[in-house]
């Protein structure tokens, strides 16, 4: 961390990638809420979906795309962590070098939590809540992260959490307790 973020209260980014379907929108809304009713903290909350609509539209889900998509993502948490507030980022980021890229942008101002929503592909896929699994198989959507496209999972993330196992409030409260071990919350 430099000295070139805020005096004052530190912030800090979490940032949940995984697969489609793995449960990291899920578990971002739960961390959204303990972090505000437990601790009383506001939380920005950059959703894949979300950024798709409002900071990305236009993008597609090639290489390129994916790493302008998460640079964005990665931008607006430096700079929500740069002011002393917590953002919580839920998207695939399926590529190593773009998530080291927000974690080192990130971390010259304050915390950077590598969460991995290592949700199994085939739990993934059976569940199929969009039904975009299928849609891949069958070849209608290309470049389908998992079925035709990689996924790199985190090599050394702080923490790896399975939405198919426990409950939610459970995985939330492992996530929370890094930040609050550090003194941030
Ligand atoms: S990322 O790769 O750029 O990080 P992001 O998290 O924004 O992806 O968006 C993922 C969501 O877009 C998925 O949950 C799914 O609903 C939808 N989607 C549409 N096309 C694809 C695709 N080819 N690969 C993965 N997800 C896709």
């Amino acid at each position: 961390m430099s000295t070139s973020s805020l005096p004052g209260r530190t912030g800090f980014t979490i940032f949940l990638t995984g697969l489609s379907g793995a449960g990291k929108s899920t578990i971002a809304a739960e961390l959204v809420r303990q972090v505000e009713q437990l601790h009383g903290r506001p939380v920005t909350l950059l959703d894949g979906d979300i950024v798709r609509e409002m900071l990305s539209s236009g993008l597609t889900f090639s290489r390129n795309d994916r790493e302008l998509n998460i640079r964005r993502i990665g931008y607006v948490a430096a700079e929500v962590t740069r002011h002393g507030g917590i953002c919580v980022c839920a998207a695939i980021a399926p590529y190593r070098s773009s998530r080291t890229e927000a974690r080192d942008r990130i971390s010259r101002y304050g915390r950077f939590y590598e969460i991995h929503v290592s949700t199994p592909l085939a739990v993934c896929e059976q569940r199929d809540t969009k039904g975009l699994y299928a849609r891949a198989r069958r070849g209608e959507i290309k470049s389908f992260t998992g079925i035709d496209d990689p996924f790199e999972p985190p090599q050394a993330p702080e923490l790896a959490v399975d939405a198919s196992r426990g409950n939610v409030a459970d995985e939330v409260k492992r996530i929370l307790a890094l930040p609050i071990a550090d003194g941030l919350l």
